[in-house]
């Protein structure tokens, strides 16, 4: 079938402004959006920027707008979206060129919530044990992939930068509840600053755009929850 990727392109160094640039691209439909964008690069535009690495939607690296919608390229089917498929950056982040932004400030954001285990007690001989029940408290969590999708899918964060946002909560959330981590009042204290999960108005565009499925806005209730249990 044929399909029409219409994309937002911008080249900083040749272009005052982002424009849209449209293909014709011959596609199975069971070609992902991934695919599209291959063929575009490889035989109509190799000018065409864009970020994948594993395409089995593990790595993170191909979030995206596709059809208004954050997703990743390689978990999105052609034959799903119809004939007409339009890809721009995410929003909210400084674009380095076409579909490829700058995910430091992401990153950093990710950083300040010291997200990896604390724990200052001597090494046991064997592992630190958990119960299932324990280890089942920050599954969910556990499966982010630090795509984005949720963070730049929120309409605070579009409205205010400094805003930690969901991506950063769910990393937080993941060693907040960890029965082995010491580091939970730190996490907590961090999160309840300004820019913080107070700054959640509970929108839910996160938990839609989770390409994981993980439930992003439980899991700043849960953060929201603790600090007001807490007395760090
Ligand atoms: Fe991506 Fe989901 Fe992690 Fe947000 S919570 S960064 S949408 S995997
Ligand atoms: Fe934003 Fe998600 Fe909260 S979309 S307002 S972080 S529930
Ligand atoms: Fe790795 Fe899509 S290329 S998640």
């Amino acid at each position: 079938m044929k399909v029409t990727f219409r994309i937002k392109r911008f080249n900083p160094e040749t272009d005052a402004r982002p424009h849209w640039e449209e293909y014709e691209v011959e596609a199975e439909p069971v070609d992902r959006v991934l695919d599209g964008l291959h063929y575009i690069k490889w035989y109509l535009d190799g000018t065409l920027a864009f970020r994948r690495s594993c395409g089995h939607g593990i790595c993170g690296s191909d979030a995206m707008m596709i059809n208004g919608r954050n997703r990743l390229a390689c978990k999105v089917l052609l034959k799903d979206l119809g004939r007409k498929v339009v890809v721009e950056p995410l929003r909210g982040f400084r674009v380095i060129k076409d579909l490829v932004v700058d995910m430091e400030p992401f990153f950093a954001k990710y950083r300040a919530v010291m997200p990896y285990l604390v724990n200052n007690d001597p090494a046991p001989e064997k592992e630190r044990l958990q119960s299932p029940e324990e280890r089942a408290r920050y599954d969910d969590t556990t499966k982010c992939i630090l795509c984005a999708a949720c963070t730049t899918s929120c309409p605070i964060f579009w409205a205010n930068g400094q805003y930690i946002g969901p991506a950063a909560i769910v990393a937080a959330h993941r060693f907040i509840f960890d029965s082995r981590d010491q580091a939970a009042a730190a996490r907590l204290e961090i999160l309840n600053d300004r820019s913080g999960v107070w700054r959640c108005r509970t929108v839910f565009n996160c938990t839609e755009a989770c390409p994981r499925g993980i439930d992003v806005t439980k899991a700043i209730e849960d953060v929201k929850r603790a600090i007001l249990l807490s007395r760090f």
